[in-house]
């Protein structure tokens, strides 16, 4: 049987809470990285379950619908021997008036190690660390069109999968700039990392002073696309159509949508195309650009989701002086299993 990379110990990680993308350092992304490809190892074995975390309780709060992250934390704490509960918003006391805060300190009351959290209104995250502190694990599933940290990290980490360096590549993030989340913590995460960031949308979808952020802001998406490495396509927010910022969805499919004829035209020969899903096929996306596994990383995200949020629920819920420990443990293991 192959050993698998350790798991990171005494590393620079020293944090209880995720909640947005810009204050993570460049230490601590790769730290994340590190064992989240320590985690993809151990997510290729049959048996996938190791006992890390047994006997901590990670609590799922959507108040918004979710099918790729609710899914992966969930399968990632109990990866880990966490026990998951999904809290159900929609059956819940929340229904009868329920604060967030009130909510939360009752699932805290119940022995709670750690929360996730997804929600409309950007701040709620930054809203419970400051009243927990360190009682809690805060991690934030996507917060209004604030950030959504965790997507952020699983793109970098499928790209640094992919690519050897992330250093001067150009990335173009095509779409609904204005109210992406995912936008906003890709920019941050693929500029720590020292990519070109290029944003391409019709003007009434890109915020203003965006390009304060340390990214390249284009209307026309020829000149966005030219020479790029990585097209990251975004979702088309249907729900937003009647605050009518897109004259009509034909003319943004006519020319925004990323077709393979665009991606040859315009993009390097070898470019690498990424979604967060939901897609709307058709729309941001052609459906054989989706489904060109030449090309398209989008499983390959759906399958680092796990691998990065069990890798944040490691860090966050354990002490450098456990991961030491956990080290230390299968640095012995791999030892043994290599004398076989
Ligand atoms: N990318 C993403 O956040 O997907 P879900 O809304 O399905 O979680």
């Amino acid at each position: 049987m192959a050993s698998h990379p350790p798991l990171p110990g005494s590393g620079s990680w020293n944090r209880r809470h995720v909640i947005d993308s810009a204050s993570l350092t460049y230490e601590e992304v790769e730290e994340v990285l590190r064992a989240a490809k320590s985690f993809s190892h151990i997510l290729s074995r049959p048996v996938k379950k190791i006992p890390t975390l047994r006997g901590k309780v990670v609590v799922n709060m959507f108040y918004e619908n979710s099918t790729r992250t609710r899914t992966s934390f969930e399968l990632a704490a109990q990866y880990l021997s966490a026990d998951a509960i999904n809290f159900s918003v929609s059956t819940s006391s929340v229904k009868k008036g329920e604060s967030l805060i009130d909510t939360a300190e009752t699932l805290a009351a119940m022995g709670t190690d750690a929360v996730v959290i997804r929600h409309a209104s950007s701040g709620v995250c930054q809203q419970l660390v400051n009243y927990f502190g360190d009682r809690i694990c805060v991690l934030n599933a996507g917060d209004g069109y604030h950030d959504h940290p965790t997507q952020g990290l699983l793109d970098l980490f499928s790209l640094t999968e992919r690519l050897s360096d992330i250093k001067g590549k150009k990335i173009t993030i095509v779409g609904d700039i204005l109210h992406s989340r995912v936008a906003r913590s890709n920019i941050h995460l693929l500029k720590l990392f020292g990519a070109d960031v290029h944003l391409a949308a019709p003007s009434t979808l890109l915020p203003m002073h965006i390009e304060s952020l340390g990214c390249t802001a284009h209307t026309n998406i020829e000149d966005a696309l030219d020479g790029a490495d990585v097209v990251m396509c975004l979702r088309m927010q249907m729900e937003r159509q009647r605050a009518g910022l897109i004259p009509a969805l034909r003319e943004y499919i006519r020319f925004y949508s990323i077709t393979q004829e665009r991606l040859e035209k315009f993009c390097k020969p070898d470019v690498l195309v990424m979604h967060p899903g939901p897609m709307n096929r058709g729309v941001e996306i052609a459906s054989d650009v989706a489904d060109n596994r030449e090309i398209s990383l989008i499983t390959n995200q759906v399958t680092s989701g796990v691998a990065i949020r069990m890798a944040l629920l490691y860090l966050c819920l354990s002490t450098p002086a456990e991961r030491s420990g956990l080290e230390r443990f299968q640095a012995n293991l791999n030892e043994r299993m290599l004398a076989v």
